[in-house]
């Protein structure tokens, strides 16, 4: 099977450079960050603090949680419930954070995703696929990009769906998932020893994907 592991900081751009990179190659693009976010969101809907490693494990290992693919766009389903949208609100991102920190979510997820690399010829975004998860992965590459250059992306991107986003708090909030993700004892957001570094602050997704191609194709 073909796998790109793309990793890298929330808003460096890795969504859509993957989304342009699956379309250029016919494959498919799984966004790992996705299932971190249904956790969040099943620990949300239930009421149980994403700090509480004892109630979070206890939710989180009979999760119902489902990647689907309808006409080629990947599809999170919670509990039967196409969650897709919900997932994305800002609230839900910090706890995304929090919650993916437990070993016992990561072991659950990775697992999910292993399965899924094995299955079909796909890039998958996320911030351990080449130093953890597909650890033999072909194509590895960290993108990433100044802080306040991905907290300005994120900002438009939740703009454009009509969120009301305070940007110094987004800013500072993206630091702070920064921090956290990489310094999280369990497989923590890490360039790969053997992953391409491209930093994407002055150039397009359209130019990170072409230099991602050409390595690939
Ligand atoms: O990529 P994203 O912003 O949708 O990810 C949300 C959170 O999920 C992120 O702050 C950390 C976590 N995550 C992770 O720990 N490992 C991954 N492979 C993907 C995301």
């Amino acid at each position: 099977m073909l796998n790109i592991a793309l990793d890298g900081p929330a808003g460096s751009g890795k969504s859509t450079v993957a989304k342009i990179i699956a379309k250029k190659l016919d494959i498919l693009y799984l966004d790992t960050g996705a299932m971190y976010r249904a956790c969040a969101l099943k620990c949300l809907k239930e009421g149980v603090d994403v700090t509480d490693k004892e109630k979070v494990e206890k939710i989180i290992t009979d999760i119902d949680l489902e990647i689907r693919y309808e006409n080629g766009t990947q599809i999170t389903v919670l509990d039967g419930e196409n969650v897709s949208s919900d997932i994305r609100k800002a609230e839900v991102s910090m706890l995304a954070s929090t919650v993916s920190a437990h070993k016992c979510v990561r072991l659950k997820m990775v697992e999910k995703q292993r399965e899924i690399a094995a299955s079909m010829d796909c890039v998958l975004d996320g911030r351990d696929i080449g130093s953890y998860v597909l650890p033999n992965a072909k194509y590895k590459f960290y993108v990433t990009a100044d802080s306040e250059v991905r907290a300005k992306r994120r900002y438009k991107e939740l703009i454009e769906r009509d969120e009301k986003v305070d940007f110094d708090a987004l800013h500072e909030e993206i630091k702070q998932r920064d921090y956290n993700d990489s310094h999280r004892d369990f497989a923590p957001l890490k360039k790969a020893d053997d992953a391409v570094v491209i930093d994407t602050s002055d150039i397009s997704a359209e130019e990170v994907a072409e230099k991602i191609l050409s390595y690939v194709l």
